[in-house]
């Protein structure tokens, strides 16, 4: 049986295991752990005391109680101060080891670009979508009717010299130009027609600095009631302000193609110079960018359409042409070099 001088000295020692303990503790983890001796509920050491104070005879029972309790309390306290100063510390440390250097120089990383002529595409089907054409696509491949033929140009046509043809049998050829589109759109679709054609891929036995033997076009068709050479200005009128700068207008000249009578080559003002005359424009105030005309009467007829009820405009110009005279490249071959030098400069958003 212990007297009560012996159950305080077991609070006495308690405390002082924890004092002592507690100075060889390094982080929250040994504090939890070393809490546990004293405070689990099941096997810590003060909570093993107040178990036994029910044990205990009547008159020691509640002096050993309270200084049990308070025992209990101080120890609690103890380990709440001794994890939250751990904690703490573990806290700046990992906010150290994590710190960023804002002020270090960011790792480069490369951005695409969309060709420029992809970009250039891209903008003259907005604007022509913009006025509510449709898109349509164009081949790679055609037959000889399409090409050529049913373009009011047949086989002993003095036009076919105009374009050095890739054939690939007596039949097939790959596509000297995209209006082969506006026959295509024509069979399949009776006026009202308002359509533009892309990717327009087309090929030409034909190579020096300002022509490759593969490049785009755009092919624009319309037919109405009605449809006049005006309506074609009007409409390139807002392509060319638009690609150009607003004030950019165009100039039509006669011309021929097979396809269409009248045939006009169609110029815009120099946007270098304003018309004034420069080097762009070789002095003219000029620049040549696209071919056009009113759709022919053949042309209407061999898609079924009645020329005398409608009439239609169509357009065709070279992508790559257009893409050279608004970013300034003077060689056609720098669009397909792929150096990133040049074709980085070229973001036309
Ligand atoms: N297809 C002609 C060319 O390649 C351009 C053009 C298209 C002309 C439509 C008139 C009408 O040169």
């Amino acid at each position: 049986m212990q007297n009560l001088e012996e159950l305080k000295a077991s609070i006495t020692a308690i405390k002082d295991e924890i004092l002592k303990g507690a100075a060889d503790l390094k982080n929250s983890k040994e504090v939890y752990e070393f809490k546990k001796n004293f405070l689990d509920p099941k096997v810590g050491k003060i909570s093993q005391l107040m178990k036994g104070v029910k044990d205990i005879p009547g008159e020691m029972r509640a002096d050993f109680g309270k200084g049990v309790n308070e025992l209990k309390n101080w120890a609690g306290e103890r380990f709440n101060e001794m994890d939250e100063k751990m904690k703490a510390a573990e806290a700046k440390l990992r906010y150290e080891s994590e710190k960023i250097d804002v002020t270090m120089p960011a790792t480069h990383s490369m951005k695409g670009y969309l060709h420029p002529v992809t970009q250039i595409r891209n903008r003259v089907i907005d604007i022509f979508a913009s006025m509510g054409f449709e898109v349509v696509e164009t081949r790679e491949i055609e037959n000889d009717y399409y090409n050529f033929t049913a373009l009011n140009t047949p086989q002993d046509h003095p036009a076919r010299d105009m374009q050095d043809t890739f054939y690939l049998s007596p039949e097939f050829l790959l596509a000297t130009q995209t209006s082969a589109a506006q026959i295509h759109t024509m069979e399949k679709k009776k006026p009202p027609i308002k359509m533009v054609a892309a990717p327009g891929k087309v090929f030409r036995s034909d190579d020096d600095a300002t022509h490759s033997p593969m490049f785009h076009q755009i092919e624009g068709l319309v037919v109405d009631k009605k449809i006049t050479l005006c309506d074609l200005q009007g409409m390139l009128d807002v392509l060319v302000a638009n690609l150009f700068g607003e004030g950019t207008k165009t100039r039509l000249r006669p011309s021929y193609f097979p396809f269409t009578e009248p045939s006009v080559e169609v110029d815009v003002s120099c946007f270098e110079c304003g018309g004034k005359g420069c080097r762009l424009c070789k002095g003219t105030g000029w620049i040549e960018v696209l071919g056009a005309g009113i759709v022919n009467r053949k042309v209407l007829e061999n898609c079924n359409i009645d020329p005398d009820e409608y009439s239609g405009l169509a357009f065709g110009c070279g992508l790559e042409r257009l893409a050279m005279l608004k970013y300034g490249i003077n060689n056609i071959k720098m669009l397909y070099e792929s150096d990133l030098r040049v074709l980085e400069q070229i973001d036309d958003k």
